[in-house]
């Protein structure tokens, strides 16, 4: 990966960031008048919800005033992290709740809003290094939530080849003790290896890949028994485990400098207050950033595009129950959707027809991508999701491709509490081919978000054109369950089918496994 091949791109985007900068921005007063919902008192008639109409009360205009406050709110984070942030525990996503909540308060009777806090654990690392016999590894990348090494200083110790996977504690050889343990990706989750490790006495741990890229992972909830642990390629990994095969001697210096807290933070929930509540079509974007920008794409966009659909939904009725999601702690690992779903009742959770994700919805070199939710892997309904999204792209002339449904954003909770869901997304870190250059523009070779988990995820970093064609989407999807759930399956299961666990890797951006 490293995006610092994409400097030459990254200036183009300055170079829009330059020329966005000679709109007007608009007064408080201003951008109130442009978003003000006209909407009428609630006990007024209003026209059942319909796709068409909907959709067009969709506008840019009101995406990007939304936009530009939501940056303004990221610089709250600059106090305390020296740049614009909104990553859960900073000032700038206590800036991003206050406004979702202002938001939705505003509109009235329409909605009932609730505040779900929940623990989340927070790893920031600071500066880590690996160092292999005598050379720097290139490839070594600490895990998400790793706790540091010991007084947070360097450890040195000999590598020591771990059997199998590392997956039960007797792979793991006494002679890790003082030493750091050598193991390979697969099977369990990478927090388990790092377990063993520690359990027996090893100073540090690092996982390599038996793929040869890297491996960037997160270790998930912390146990006391976690030790410092870093990926490794398996390119890197390769002339290593020859020596350590030949019972050859590698000498190792490891160093990470981190910490782990545990802070409360918030999911809000909102939901209409007309409609049938035993039928709810819900749906979810993250409200947080991760530390090193303010996500004005990932997921300001959709959290943007959530609050406008919220707010243009108010102008109609509603026949099935309509409830929204901001989740926070996406970006640690998915915290928040999948503590709302463990801690749903069966009785509720049965309420949910289908929950649909909209986390990134206007890369600026993007592709129209659909989540591949079919039902042989995912509850029943997942396929007639994914069918609308292909029927709508159709539709409307625009081309479109199949992402895996992997674990990455916020379904994965629902999906494996037997929820139907997929959604839509506009690309991340992966490369654009050069088929998709021809169905979408921009640029093949790059990333679709150049951006990505970045500080220059700012506002020069959304494409408006893709963001509202998405936007308009999210209103069609809303608009068509809203009204009936007709053809659509009736809720079965609580557990998602055995599929889906073989095909998950991901808990969010980061590998577990
Ligand atoms: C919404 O529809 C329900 C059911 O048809 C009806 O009882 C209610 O009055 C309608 N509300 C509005 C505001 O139109
Ligand atoms: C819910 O959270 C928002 C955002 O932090 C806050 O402004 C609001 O006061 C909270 N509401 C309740 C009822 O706790
Ligand atoms: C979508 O998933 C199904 C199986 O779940 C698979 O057969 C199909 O090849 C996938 N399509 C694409 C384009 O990835
Ligand atoms: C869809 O993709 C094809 C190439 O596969 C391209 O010729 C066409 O112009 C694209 N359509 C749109 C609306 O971009
Ligand atoms: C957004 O994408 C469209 C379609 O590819 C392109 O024409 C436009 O120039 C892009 N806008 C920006 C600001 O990059
Ligand atoms: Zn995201």
């Amino acid at each position: 990966m490293r995006v610092h091949s994409a400097i030459p791109l990254c200036a183009a985007v300055a170079g829009t960031a330059a020329a966005l900068q000679q709109i007007p921005i608009l007064s408080d007063d201003e951008q109130q008048r442009v978003l003000e919902p006209s909407s009428s008192s609630s006990s007024e008639e209003k026209p059942l919800v319909e796709s068409s109409a909907l959709q067009d009360l969709i506008s840019g205009d009101r995406l990007e005033v939304r936009a530009k406050k939501l940056y303004e709110i990221a610089k709250l984070g600059e106090d305390e992290y020296n740049h614009p942030t909104r990553v859960i525990g900073s000032a700038g996503h206590a800036g991003t709740l206050s406004y979702i909540y202002e938001t939705v308060l505003q509109l009235g009777d329409y909605y009932t809003i609730a505040n779900q806090s929940f623990p989340a654990v927070s790893g920031n690392v600071f500066e880590s290094r690996l160092v292999l016999g005598n050379e720097v590894s290139k490839s070594a990348a600490p895990m998400g939530l790793t706790p540091p090494t010991k007084n947070k200083q360097p450890v040195y110790g000999d590598l020591v080849l771990v059997d199998n996977e590392g997956c039960q504690l007797s792979d793991v050889p006494d002679s890790v003790k003082g030493n750091i343990a050598f193991i390979k990706r697969g099977t369990c989750p990478f927090g388990t290896k790092s377990e063993h490790a520690g359990q027996k006495g090893a100073v540090a741990a690092i996982v390599y890949n038996y793929e040869k890229d890297a491996v960037q992972g997160t270790l998930g909830t912390p146990s006391p028994n976690h030790v410092a642990t870093f990926g490794l390629s398996g390119e890197e990994a390769d002339p290593i485990i020859e020596k350590l095969q030949k019972k050859d001697r590698v000498d190792s210096i490891a160093y990470i400098d981190a910490e782990v807290n545990q802070i409360l933070t918030t999911n809000i929930v909102a939901q209409t207050t007309a409609g049938d509540p035993g039928n709810c079509v819900m749906l979810g974007a993250h409200s947080d950033s991760v530390a090193e920008g303010p996500g004005i794409n990932d997921d300001g966009s959709g959290t943007i595009s959530l609050l406008e659909v919220a707010t243009q939904l108010t102008k109609f009725n509603v026949s099935n129950c309509v409830r929204f999601a901001w989740w926070a702690g996406e970006e640690e690992g998915l915290l928040g959707s999948d503590y709302y779903v463990a801690t749903l009742p069966e009785e509720e959770n049965k309420k949910i027809r289908l929950f649909m994700d909209y986390d990134m919805m206007a890369s600026p070199n993007f592709a129209y991508q659909i989540y591949n939710a079919t039902n042989a892997a995912n509850p029943t309904g997942s396929e007639e999701l994914r069918n609308l999204y292909i029927d709508w792209y159709k539709d409307n002339k625009l081309n479109y491709t199949f992402i895996p449904f992997d674990g990455r954003s916020d379904y994965d909770g629902f999906i494996r509490n037997g929820i139907p869901g997929g959604g839509i997304a506009t690309g991340a870190e992966g490369i654009k081919s050069k088929a998709e250059q021809a169905q979408f523009g921009g640029k093949a070779g790059d990333w679709y978000d150049p951006c990505y988990h970045q500080l220059c995820d700012d506002l020069s970093n959304v494409n408006y054109t893709s963001w509202v064609v998405n936007t308009k989407l999210i209103a069609h999807s809303v608009a068509t369950y809203a009204r009936s759930f007709k053809g659509f399956p009736e809720r079965t299961k609580s557990v998602a089918p055995a599929a889906y666990h073989e095909e998950v890797k991901y808990h969010g951006s980061k590998l577990f496994i």
